[in-house]
């Protein structure tokens, strides 16, 4: 009896370097212009032949049923495929959820690589681009990884050359945010006319620009005032990463943070750095044996 073989692969998180938002379309979403790079923070996905479809989550407070993206992506690329979603999926989780991360939106990505690769299926890369589309507006994006410019909202991708890694803390309160609620609050606040041509940190030097969904987030959440006056006492630069509710720090004195973490029970400080399309490819890439999982 042949035994069934499994594949694994890391989902790399990203942060936004820059979020620039442009008035709601008629679809519903907004127009947006961003420079996301990956980072070094991630989640590990496991798939194995199986006869049917399941998926387990680490740890177990991770919904496991059809709303995670792991199984949206599943059951979408079989359909597009034309086959039985034969696997069974273990997504191990360390990407906050509902932290501006994109952990979801990579686990989903990857999703589809681990399967096509398992099922040995090839995909063209339109019809991966498709399904990953229809996930969610970061999912393009994390086939990829590395540093890209997107557009539309979110689903045009442009690859970039990787700067120098660059170290980075993130602080990361102990809530979630809604990036629906935080778009919704974005267009109560007065929305925008168009998103600018150019970044910002395309000509300032920084490492980061502007985060047009900044104000919305505190307008969502007003504890977050309290994380951003922190961030930009103790760092050279600061910024929401996404819809929140992440804020990215470069150049910060670690030691200022303790005290803050202290009193703000639950919050979490994270050392990371950039990671460029080279060391991304290779740690999201396909690994596997044909040794089933003991
Ligand atoms: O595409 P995704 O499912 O991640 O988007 C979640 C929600 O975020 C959308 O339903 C929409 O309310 C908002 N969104 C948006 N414009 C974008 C991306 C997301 O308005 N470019």
């Amino acid at each position: 009896m042949t035994r069934p073989r499994i594949a694994r692969a890391e989902a790399l998180a990203k942060i936004n370097r820059e979020l620039r938002v442009g008035p709601r379309r008629s679809d519903g979403y907004h127009e947006i212009r961003s420079r996301l790079v990956t980072i070094d923070l991630s989640d590990t996905i496991e798939a194995e032949e199986a006869s049917e479809f399941s998926l387990a989550c680490e740890p177990p407070e991770v919904p496991a049923d059809r709303s995670n993206l792991v199984a949206k992506a599943a059951l979408a690329l079989a359909e597009r495929l034309g086959v039985e979603p034969r696997a069974r999926l273990l997504l191990q989780k360390r990407i906050p959820v509902g932290a501006g991360l994109g952990g979801a939106s990579a686990d989903a990505a990857v999703t589809l690589r681990l399967l096509s690769r398992l099922w040995r299926l090839p995909v063209a890369d339109a019809d991966l681009a498709a399904v990953a589309a229809s996930l969610g507006s970061d999912v393009p994006f994390f086939l990829f990884g590395g540093e890209c410019d997107v557009g539309g909202r979110g689903e045009r991708v442009a690859p970039r050359d990787s700067g120098p890694p660059e170290e980075l803390t993130l602080l990361v309160p102990p809530f979630s945010m809604s990036t629906p609620e935080v778009y919704a609050a974005f267009d109560r606040l007065g929305g925008a006319a168009t998103p600018p041509e150019r970044l910002e940190i395309a000509e300032s030097g920084r490492f980061l620009g502007p985060n047009d969904l900044e104000r919305a987030v505190v307008a969502v959440r007003p504890e977050m005032a309290d994380y951003l006056a922190l961030g930009r006492r103790i760092a050279r630069e600061c910024g929401v990463t996404g819809s929140g509710s992440t804020i990215v720090l470069v150049g910060a004195r670690t030691d200022a943070l303790a005290e803050f973490l202290t009193a703000h029970a639950g919050a979490r400080a994270l050392q990371s750095r950039t990671i460029g399309r080279e060391e991304y490819v290779r740690r999201t890439a396909f690994s596997g044996d044909a040794t089933p999982r003991a």
